[in-house]
């Protein structure tokens, strides 16, 4: 044998030595020709070891089936039956699939004709197959997949075929009380988590099991023959179907569509817990067409896993927590905020990847949202359900109930669910919308925080800030920093001292070549959009990250000292309702700056746009937009205003929240700071009147453009309409508040339907925005008040008229 192969060999090398590749698989094919290829009779005494290279094995007289030792990646030896002649060597039988043997082990058929398995590792000795009839001749593996001990007659006194563990095949016959199990993934063959069997009482079931035990837990399949079941026949043509006693045919599980002979065929739980009916060619070109060289799905059961489990116990299709979703196969996912408890085993569920809200603190929009799903639904996972209610009223039941993780809901109904969450799925035909209760921000602890310091800090920043700016060089902002980081980094060193937001993320921007930036965005071609003072454009860092790039126009001698102003500022801010620069060029006469880019567009196409959008949504930008405010005014090292809040200047992230972008008017503060040294700035529509008065600016002027904005998100309209059908509906501000005074908001609700089941809520929003809208700006409420406001916290009383300014802007 061996000399022949040297002379192939030799042959080969030498004719085709250029064909490296097929010799190899030549020599791998001639290494794997199993040592009893024609292998018959399996006489006592006779045994296989374990080794390396799938090698060790006895195979059917055809050769398609081999019983014997499968290496299962590195963690040890299966004793298989699999198809012997196809590349992936699939496995439909196993008889150690919860301890795996090691290299070294034996199977040997013993001279009282038992198999016995011994495990060089530990010494164990496992019995596999007996007879109790004392008379085993010898073992075989048949060519119909079944491995037999039988008597001198030939008569069968073991089969493997009647000790399934997760497949049939052709031939094969299932009796009562037979189980299937489904292995735990598919390259562990350890009992997994789904069941197949014919019980005692008729009935034919899929069920879940009571992991890790193999008890019955939930069906999710059922023949519904009770009484009557007796056999399920997987016959020669390759029908499945479940008899009676007397042979009568009680269900067609499988009904063969592809009754040709020139395929291999098994029926198989798979560990997603989906039994499904698998063809395979016996060769590439059959007379029924070309196939594709590969186990191809005929039919499954049940039709859709992630909704037909659906049990109180038990981790359903995809373990606690997760979601399951059916296209051609069940997948496995976790929710937003929340990720896989074992990446390599998904159907382990998931776990909430922030610090679980505790019962002992009190909750708040502020640190926690609500991120909504359609048509996402946990069943059998609610503890309480209330209705009629709004969707409104159902977020805030779950954001008070330290116990509720998310609700669901869906026409009035709201269920509230808690940990562990079963039965995930997500389903087009449920109409169930899930709001999942995340926490913001995971780092920051909530305590209260003394505004003492912060105003010393602020005053002292603002002196070196101010002086200084009013220098020249860029070198100042650098030295502006540094100052700052001196004096946070003294502050920080108390004890008593909270920072609520990351300190200095300013000192993280990158200074960018001009070379790089127009290669980032080829030649800056694709435009996003025009600003006062420069033109935005789509860019791809070389880290493949999506960018908005910035080019300031040549401007006037303003135009350096308005880019610095613009660094410092952005530079230092950081929040999530904020765009956060990344960087910046300033090289020769190019004035650029580099922003994350917002995926979702400008606010101003979002609410103007073909459709109406989601109302929970719009108010969720309105309070985003007003924290982002509540930010720049206070909380953020040197005050800022924005000078020009309007919907073009909102930008949406992947979530929808909102983020207010382009610093390119806003000014530091000075404390003198008036028209006379700055300008009108701002768009109209949006500008507050104190700008056409000889009165101080402030960040009342945002409070004010807020205002508009706020008209605006609530009713989905622009402040003016040219084409409004009457005068009196033109200026948004103006109707809104004859509406409002005539309690007739629901005329500038058309066709929200939202809204409409939210009008409390939306009426409050209408008299917090004309507070903002008043022409006193000692009346608008501080950023800080119109944000507790928004959020309920609190209380918003009348408004006063603020009409009688509007007429003069427009
Ligand atoms: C043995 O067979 C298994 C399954 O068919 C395969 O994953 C493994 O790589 C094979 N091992 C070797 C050494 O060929
Ligand atoms: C296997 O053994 C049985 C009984 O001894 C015998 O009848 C049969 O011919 C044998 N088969 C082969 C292929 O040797
Ligand atoms: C297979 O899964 C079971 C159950 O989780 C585990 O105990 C076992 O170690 C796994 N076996 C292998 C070979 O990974
Ligand atoms: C297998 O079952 C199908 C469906 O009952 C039947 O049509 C076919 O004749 C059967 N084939 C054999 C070989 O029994
Ligand atoms: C076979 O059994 C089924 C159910 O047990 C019964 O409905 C049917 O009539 C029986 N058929 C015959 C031929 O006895
Ligand atoms: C099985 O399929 C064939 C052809 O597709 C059809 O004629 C026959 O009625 C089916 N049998 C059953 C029991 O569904
Ligand atoms: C398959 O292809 C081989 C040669 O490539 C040919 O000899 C054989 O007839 C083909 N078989 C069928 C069923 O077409
Ligand atoms: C399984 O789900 C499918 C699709 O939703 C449905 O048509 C079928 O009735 C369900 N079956 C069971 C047993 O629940
Ligand atoms: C949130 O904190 C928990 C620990 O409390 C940690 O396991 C998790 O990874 C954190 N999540 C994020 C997004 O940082």
């Amino acid at each position: 044998m061996i000399s022949i192969l040297h002379i192939i060999t030799q042959r080969l090398s030498r004719t085709m030595a250029f064909a490296l590749p097929h010799l190899l698989c030549f020599l791998v094919f001639l290494q794997q020709l199993p040592i009893f290829t024609t292998a018959q009779n399996i006489s006592l005494g006779t045994s296989l070891t374990a080794k390396p290279g799938n090698s060790s094995f006895w195979a059917s007289p055809s050769g398609e089936f081999a019983f014997g030792f499968q290496e299962i990646g590195n963690h040890g030896f299966l004793l298989a039956i699999w198809f012997n002649k196809i590349a992936e060597r699939t496995i439909v039988w196993s008889a150690n699939g919860n301890s795996l043997v090691q290299k070294g082990s034996r199977v040997q058929l013993t001279s009282e004709g038992k198999i016995m398995l011994n495990d060089a590792a530990s010494g164990k000795q496992t019995l596999i197959a007996d007879s109790t009839a004392n008379e085993v001749a010898y073992a075989a593996m048949l060519d119909t997949g079944n491995f037999v001990l039988a008597n001198k007659n030939s008569a069968n006194l073991w089969q493997s075929f009647d000790h399934p563990t997760n497949t049939i095949l052709p031939t094969q016959t299932l009796y009562q009380g037979t189980t299937l199990f489904a292995p735990y993934t598919a390259s562990n063959y350890s009992k997994g988590r789904f069941m197949f069997t014919l019980e005692a009482g008729g009935n034919l079931l899929l069920y879940t099991t009571h992991f890790p035990l193999d008890t019955a837990n939930a069906a999710y399949w059922s023949s519904e023959t009770e009484g009557t079941g007796f056999q399920v026949v997987f016959n020669q043509s390759g029908s499945i179907f479940l008899t009676s006693r007397n042979g009568s045919i009680l269900t067609v599980v499988v009904n063969n569509t592809v009754p040709l002979p020139g395929f291999y065929r098994r029926t198989t739980i798979d560990y997603d817990g989906v039994l499904r009916y698998y063809i395979y060619p016996k060769s590439s070109n059959s007379s029924e067409g070309v196939w594709q060289m590969a186990w191809s799905t005929l039919s499954f059961i049940p039709s859709n896993i992630c909704v037909n489990i659906s049990y109180y116990k038990g981790g359903g299709a995809c373990g606690f927590n997760s979601l399951c979703r059916n296209d051609q196969k069940p997948s496995c996912q976790c929710p937003n905020g929340y990720v896989f408890v074992d990446p390599d085993d998904v159907m382990r569920g998931c776990k909430q990847n922030f610090r679980p809200q505790s019962c002992d603190e009190v909750p708040s929009m502020e640190e926690f949202y609500f991120e909504e799903m359609q048509n996402t639904d946990w069943k059998e996972s609610e503890y309480e359900k209330y209705t009629p209610v709004t969707e409104d009223w159902c977020r805030q039941a779950c954001l008070a109930d330290c116990f509720c993780a998310l609700a669901n809901f869906r026409n009035g109904d709201c269920w509230l669910k808690g940990m562990p969450l079963r039965n995930g799925r997500i389903d087009p035909s449920s109409g169930v919308k899930a709001l999942i209760k995340i926490r913001r921000d995971n780092s920051t602890l909530k305590l209260p925080h003394s505004p003492h310091s912060r105003t010393k800090r602020n005053s002292t920043l603002l002196l070196v800030g101010s002086v200084l700016l009013s220098s020249s060089g860029f070198l100042n902002f650098l030295l502006v920093l540094i100052t700052y980081l001196v004096v946070s980094g003294t502050y920080r060193r108390r004890p008593n001292m909270i920072q609520p937001y990351t300190v200095l993320p300013g000192m993280n921007l990158i200074c960018f070549s001009y070379e790089e930036l127009n290669k980032a965005t080829i030649g800056f071609k694709e435009e996003l959009g025009r600003g006062a003072f420069g033109t935005v454009f789509r860019g791809v860092l070389v880290s493949e990250k999506c960018v908005a790039v910035k080019r300031l126009n040549n401007m006037v001698k303003e135009s350096e000292l308005e880019f610095k102003a613009e660094l410092s500022a952005i530079g230092r801010t950081n929040h999530r309702n904020l765009v956060q620069l990344l960087g910046f060029c300033n090289e020769g006469q190019h004035r650029i700056l580099v922003y994350e880019f917002m995926s979702n567009g400008s606010l101003a196409s979002f609410l103007f746009g073909k459709s109406r959008p989601n109302w929970y949504r719009r108010k969720e930008i309105a309070l985003g937009t007003a924290r982002g405010l509540l930010y720049l005014h206070e909380e953020c090292s040197n005050q800022i205003i924005h000078c020009d809040i309007k919907p073009q200047n909102i930008l949406l992230d992947d979530s929808f929240t909102a983020r207010i972008s382009d610093f390119g008017l806003a000014k530091l503060l000075k404390t003198d700071q008036t028209r006379t040294t700055t300008g009108i700035r701002g768009t109209k529509g949006y500008v507050a009147p104190e700008w056409f008065k000889n009165m101080p600016i402030t960040t009342k002027v945002d409070v004010y453009s807020y205002g508009i904005l706020l008209l605006e998100i609530i009713f989905c309209r622009k402040y003016f309409e040219a084409e409004a059908e009457n005068e009196q509906q033109m200026i948004l501000a103006d109707w809104a508040y004859d509406c409002y005074a005539e309690k007739k908001l629901q005329l500038l609700l058309e066709n929200d339907d939202e809204a409409m089941h939210d009008i409390d809520k939306m009426e409050k929003y209408v008299m917090i925005a004309l507070w903002c809208i008043q022409e006193d700006p000692s009346l608008r409420p501080t950023a800080k008040k119109l944000a507790l406001m928004l959020e309920g916290t609190l209380q918003v009383s009348v408004p006063p008229d603020p009409s009688s300014f509007t007429s003069s802007i427009v």
